[in-house]
This record gives structure tokens, C-alpha cells and sequence, in this order.
């Protein structure tokens, strides 16, 4: 990979979209970013717009453009495709989002792309199943953005409920990005010390802590309601991602990652620790995790699975 101009196509210029460039340009992550979507007007408009912060921060180049962008390009995140609207859940969305992922996996790789894939459009875990297995490209060259957003989240609140900074917290969120989603509290520490620790210390209960596991993630649904969408969250998510690729920091992120054995887990994208480099998904990170987590990493992968299985198997 090219580390001296590092250019990324971001496919899909919605709210997600328009989000991870803002917060890429700010992070003077890219030195070039072309921006792709079937409205290719906004993208123009997006492009001005964006030009006019660059003058303020270190990106050279932002337009817009198409899929024969992607030939050079490091990196192409994936966030077009519909959003939930109130009362939808993630894989509610598969069908219509799996159509335009095979949209946009065929262009670009006839643009002769052989770069990195981040997906984060919904439903997450499926999509970059589905972008892998189209694109031909190396397992670990292709992920999701899986629950790194759920992590950021959990971390908040428990740094919230502890008063500690999120920082701070080693805890994460594992499986589909969605519903079924789970916390590693058995395992998890702040400041090297076990969380249930802290938790005994300040009478913070088990349920408790399944209470906040709740709200995490339920939050989507609580901004969705109030405001039709969630971006901030995920364009930084993003962003952590790229800064993560592009200087090779191989730091331990929670993302979408390829299971192969792992968790007893196979042939599977789904949310877990992983090291990020400048490979991509560099290993997967195979918690220790408790009998009652471990079942529920099984039952999260078997609903990820009857909707893949039913989808494009
Ligand atoms: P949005 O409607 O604002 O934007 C979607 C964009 O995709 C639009 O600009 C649309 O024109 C574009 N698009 C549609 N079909 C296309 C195609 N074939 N080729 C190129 N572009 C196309 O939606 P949003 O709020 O930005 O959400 C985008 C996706 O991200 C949704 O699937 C949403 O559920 C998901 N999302 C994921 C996370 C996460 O944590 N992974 C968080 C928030 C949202
Ligand atoms: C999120 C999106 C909707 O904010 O997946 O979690």
C-alpha cells in the first residue's frame, strides 16, 4: 500500500457518509478523498463544501468522482444504502442493501480497486459478508465497522456510571452489530483492575450492569426517534478506523472481523477485538470470555446466520 499519498473513495454521501469525510478532514487523516454516490450532485456539492474546511487542515484534495477513482485508491468505505426508519431494525434493511452493495462491489472492482474495504452500511455484519464474498478480495482486507460504534457507547456509559474517562475502560461489545449484541463484563477492566470490582465497591449490580448493556444498544432507536439517524457516532468510528489503517498502528479495535475458528465460530463477519494495521484486519483478538458470554457470542452468529444463509448463501 501506497503510504505516501493515501487516498480514499467513500462510496454513499448520506448523513453517515458526509459525517466520516468531516471527521477525516478535520483528523487530516487522507491526502486525497473522492466521493462517490448515485446523487452525484451532492456529491459536488459536498466536495465545494468540504474544499472550503481545507483550507484550515491538511487534506489536499477532495472531489467528486466515480468508480474509476477506486484503481489507486488505499482505502474505499462503504456507507451508502438505506437507513432504518423509526421502528426498523437493522436487518430489516438486508434486501434492499444487499442490491446496492452488489451495485457498487462490481464497479469497483472492474476499476481494478485492490485496496482495503470498510463497511458500514446496515446490516453490517451482512453487508461485508456480501462485500468479500462479490469483491474476491482477502478476508482481511475487508471488514466492517462491526461494533466499534456499540464499544464507544458501552465505554461512555460505563465512564459515566464509574466516573472515569471512557479512556479508560476495557470493556467491549462483541457479535452483531444489532440487537443481539452482548458486553464482555465478566472479563472487562478499567484501569487494569476488573470491572466487577468496581462494580462490588460501588454496589453497581449485575443487573445493573445489563441495564446499561441495554442502552447500549437501544441507543440507535433513541436517536433515530428523535432525529431520524445516527452519524456523529459512526463518521468518528470511521475515522478511528482510517487513522488506525493508514499509520499502521496494529491497535486492538473492536470491529466487523472474518471468524474462522475463533470463539468456535466459522465463516463468519462479526463484531470482536481485532489488531488493525496497515493489512487490515492484522489478527483477531480471542477474549477469554465466560460460559453464559460465550453462549450468547452462539446465539448472536445464529441470527447473523439465518439471515446470510437465507440472503446470498
Ligand atoms: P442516507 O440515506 O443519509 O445516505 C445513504 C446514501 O447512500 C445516500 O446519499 C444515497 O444516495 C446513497 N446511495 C444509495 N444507493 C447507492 C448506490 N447504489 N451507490 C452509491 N450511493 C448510493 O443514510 P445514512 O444515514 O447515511 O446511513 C447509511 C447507512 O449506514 C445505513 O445503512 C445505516 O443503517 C448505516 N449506519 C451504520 C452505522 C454503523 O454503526 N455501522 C451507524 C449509522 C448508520
Ligand atoms: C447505529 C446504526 C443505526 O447508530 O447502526 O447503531
Amino acid at each position: 500500500m501506497a503510504q505516501h499519498h493515501q487516498k480514499v473513495v467513500l462510496i454513499g454521501d448520506g448523513a453517515v457518509g458526509s459525517s466520516y469525510a468531516f471527521a477525516l478532514m478535520h483528523q487530516g487523516l487522507a491526502e486525497e478523498l473522492v466521493i462517490v454516490d448515485v446523487d452525484k450532485e451532492r456529491t459536488v456539492g459536498d466536495a465545494l463544501d468540504l474544499e472550503d474546511a481545507s483550507a484550515w487542515t491538511y487534506n489536499k484534495l477532495v472531489k467528486s468522482g466515480d468508480y474509476s477513482d477506486a484503481k489507486d485508491a488505499d482505502l474505499v468505505v462503504i456507507t451508502a444504502g438505506a437507513p432504518q426508519k423509526p421502528g426498523e431494525t437493522r436487518l430489516d434493511l438486508v434486501d434492499k442493501n444487499l442490491k446496492i452493495m452488489q451495485s457498487i462491489i462490481t464497479p469497483l472492482m472492474e476499476s481494478g480497486f485492490d485496496g482495503i474495504i470498510v463497511v458500514a452500511a446496515n446490516p453490517v455484519d451482512i453487508l461485508t459478508t456480501a462485500a468479500q464474498r462479490f469483491s474476491g478480495l482477502p478476508k482481511n482486507r475487508v471488514f466492517g465497522s462491526g461494533t466499534s460504534l456499540d464499544t464507544a457507547r458501552l465505554r461512555v456509559k460505563l465512564g459515566q456510571k464509574f466516573g472515569v474517562s471512557p479512556e479508560s475502560v476495557n470493556a467491549y461489545i462483541l457479535g452483531e452489530h444489532g440487537d443481539s449484541e452482548f458486553a464482555n463484563f465478566d472479563e472487562a477492566t478499567i484501569g487494569g483492575r476488573p470491572l466487577k470490582d468496581w462494580a462490588a465497591d460501588q454496589n453497581i449490580s449485575d443487573d445493573d450492569l445489563e441495564d446499561i448493556l441495554y442502552g447500549t444498544a437501544h441507543k440507535a432507536y433513541e436517536i433515530i426517534n428523535r432525529k431520524g439517524a445516527t452519524f456523529y457516532g459512526i463518521g468518528t468510528s470511521l475515522a478511528r478506523i482510517t487513522r488506525a489503517i493508514f499509520r499502521d498502528e496494529k491497535v486492538v479495535l473492536p470491529v466487523g472481523a472474518h471468524l474462522d475458528g475463533q470463539y468456535g465460530l466459522n465463516d463468519i463477519y462479526i463484531g470482536t477485538p481485532a489488531v488493525i494495521g496497515a493489512d487490515g484486519v492484522e489478527s483477531v483478538i480471542e477474549t477469554t470470555l465466560s460460559e453464559a458470554e460465550l453462549e450468547r457470542f452462539h446465539a448472536s452468529a445464529k441470527t447473523l446466520k439465518e439471515v446470510s444463509d437465507g440472503g446470498f448463501a
